[in-house]
């Protein structure tokens, strides 16, 4: 079966063409990231506009790229919620679009469950029930996957997302937008111990979680520098600060995992890309004799394969779309 995929839900515009879920024909991307970087974070007037100039060229790219002809799709699968409202709506628009033409099934997907399905893509031998530490610019959660199509949420951030931390943090220390990669870059060889970052505790709720006054530390100590002049030691801080994140989220996934007991752990979106992340998970995963999964790196953020891999088993459990599909900014992972 054959999938047209269409991702817009924030600056990454992307279709891609997928075989049967886990075999990509073609994936391409149109990344507006240096557009938003001379403002310091995603405008979302600008990134539906970038959407609209992208999306047609893309579908044509990525149907070439796979060698398949418009006829040969079987159906059109697309992000419809959560996101930036109105770059959700052009890529949900232009969906229902190809799917009325060729009169096809349209079949909406749920942004987060595409970034878990990435590790369907990396890990041809994985299947639910996992438990997935979801982290990106916009979502941080721990999903119970208990089939392909059936999830709960164990425990989520109640403010700020890991990855829109890293950016706030990469913004105030100047050193680029999105913030994450490059204060990943900066923590290799510095000490994480150099300074005293807050690791919060949602009183009452053990999975859940807070990064708003990670965020806020990290602002106030550069400015507090700035003010004595002071030199910050910058490798320090990122270091310290990537500890931090991955100390409030490390844990809680551990113990969901313990709680649910599948014997499996997953990771998925943007922030799955960071590498002190990744090896603190594989060394607890390895403590606790838990399998770990981790997406391919270029399958971190957002791309179109991931919904193309869902909307296949989104598909097979019978999802399907009208015409009068909408796009949404926030929905319950659970929901679908
Ligand atoms: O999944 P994604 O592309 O978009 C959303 O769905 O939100 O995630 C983007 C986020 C950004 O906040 C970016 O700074 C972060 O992922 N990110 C990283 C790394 N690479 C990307 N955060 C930490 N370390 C990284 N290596």
């Amino acid at each position: 079966m054959i999938i047209l995929a269409v991702e817009s839900s924030c600056d990454e515009t992307a279709v891609a063409v997928v075989e049967d879920g886990r075999t990509v024909r073609a994936d391409v991307i149109a990344s507006q990231a240096d557009m938003h970087a001379t403002y310091g974070g995603v405008v979302p007037e600008i990134a539906s506009r970038k959407h609209v100039e992208a999306i047609a060229g893309l579908a044509g790219q990525a149907l070439a790229q796979a060698g398949v002809t418009r006829r040969e799709i079987d159906a059109v699968a697309v992000t419809y919620a959560p996101g930036l409202i109105g770059a959700v709506l052009v890529g949900v628009n232009f969906a229902k679009s190809v799917a009325f033409a060729l009169q096809k099934p349209l079949i909406p997907v749920h942004h987060v469950r595409g970034h878990i399905a990435a590790n369907y893509i990396t890990h041809p031998d994985l299947e639910p029930p996992f438990v997935c530490l979801c982290v990106s610019g916009g979502n941080t959660m721990i999903v119970d996957v208990r089939s392909y199509t059936d999830m709960e949420i164990m425990g989520a951030t109640r403010d700020d997302a890991a990855g829109e931390c890293f950016d706030k943090a990469a913004r105030v220390l100047g050193i680029g937008y999105p913030g994450g990669a490059p204060m990943d870059r900066l923590a290799q060889g510095g000490d994480d111990k150099k300074y005293d970052l807050p690791r919060a505790q949602v009183h009452g709720a053990p999975l859940d979680m807070s990064f708003s006054g990670l965020k806020t530390a990290v602002v106030n100590l550069v400015h507090n520098a700035g003010q004595k002049g002071e030199t910050l030691d910058l490798p320090g801080l990122a270091a310290s600060f990537g500890a931090a994140v991955s100390d409030t989220l490390v844990p809680r996934t551990m113990e969901a995992a313990v709680r649910r007991g599948y014997g499996k752990v997953a990771v998925a979106g943007g922030v799955a890309a960071n590498s002190r992340l990744r090896s603190d998970l594989e060394r607890a995963c390895a403590q606790r004799g838990l399998a770990l999964y981790l997406p391919a790196l270029p399958l971190c953020g957002d791309n179109g394969a991931m919904i193309g891999c869902q909307g296949y088993y989104e598909y097979l459990a019978g999802r399907r779309a009208g015409m009068d599909l909408n796009a949404y900014a926030t929905r319950d992972i659970g929901l679908g």
